[in-house]
């Protein structure tokens, strides 16, 4: 998607979906789960970047799951850097404020004990996602995690059945909200994060959680770049 055609960077779009979107509570646990393994894993986190952050929850649950740690948002939207900046105030200057895409995240810092990021990737063809995935790789310290809670296509009928099923469990939208966005292509399938993953030099991919077919993955650098 370009960034002039992208509908995030519009104030109205941006406000709107943040108001509707209704999914916190179905996404607290995969959030516990994946700070919690990372926190089992790396105790000492002190630098944590969210990339497609948005109004910034995902990051604000990490940074409250290590308090000594600092965070970076990035987002490619202006309106949600606003909205996430509003949001993140009680966390004051532990936060930084990155607006950039994330096809080329070199804005944000080396050396990231997480690189965490939800419910953006999916917007991207597979050969996007590599290249995040890569670049997401040479940002995070030997030992540090990536962390991407996202929408994957699974495809069949099981796509319709989740589809249905998870319409009729999730909240409803606030009355008047809209909140569909364009998708050029079908998200990424499961196989394709895998991969992705493994072909950018990760070693330990796992899928820890999955809810209809929102997606935890998780994935650990190695300690140490082999010779
Ligand atoms: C569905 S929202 C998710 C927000 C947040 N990560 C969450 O899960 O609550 C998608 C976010 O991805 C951002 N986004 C869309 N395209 C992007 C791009 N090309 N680069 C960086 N961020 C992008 C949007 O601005 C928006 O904040």
């Amino acid at each position: 998607m370009s960034t002039t055609t992208n509908p995030w960077i519009r104030d109205d779009f941006a406000r709107t979906w943040t108001a509707g979107d209704v999914q916190a509570d179905f996404l607290a646990v995969p959030r516990r789960i994946a700070a919690t393994i990372v926190s089992l894993d790396r105790p000492q986190a002190r630098l944590i970047a969210d990339v497609g952050s948005g109004p910034g929850d995902f990051l604000a649950f990490f940074l409250g799951q290590f308090p000594d740690a600092r965070g970076v948002w990035g987002d490619v939207s202006s309106a949600m850097h606003g909205i996430a900046e509003e949001r993140l105030a009680p966390l004051g200057d532990r936060v930084d404020y990155v607006v950039a895409d994330m096809s080329d995240i070199s804005p944000l810092p080396k050396g990231l004990d997480a690189l965490i990021t939800s419910r953006a990737l999916h917007h991207l063809r597979p050969d996007g996602l590599r290249g995040v995935y890569a670049q997401a790789a040479a940002h995070l310290a030997p030992g540090g995690w990536l962390v991407n809670l996202d929408h994957a296509a699974i495809g069949g009928r099981w796509e319709d059945r989740l589809r249905a099923a998870r319409k009729q469990l999730l909240p409803p939208k606030p009355e008047g909200i809209a909140t569909a966005h364009h998708h050029d292509q079908p998200p990424p399938t499961i196989d394709d994060h895998a991969a992705a993953l493994r072909a950018a030099g990760f070693e330990d991919v796992d899928v820890p959680w999955r809810g209809f077919y929102t997606c935890l993955f998780m994935a650990r650098k190695a300690d140490q770049a082999r010779p």
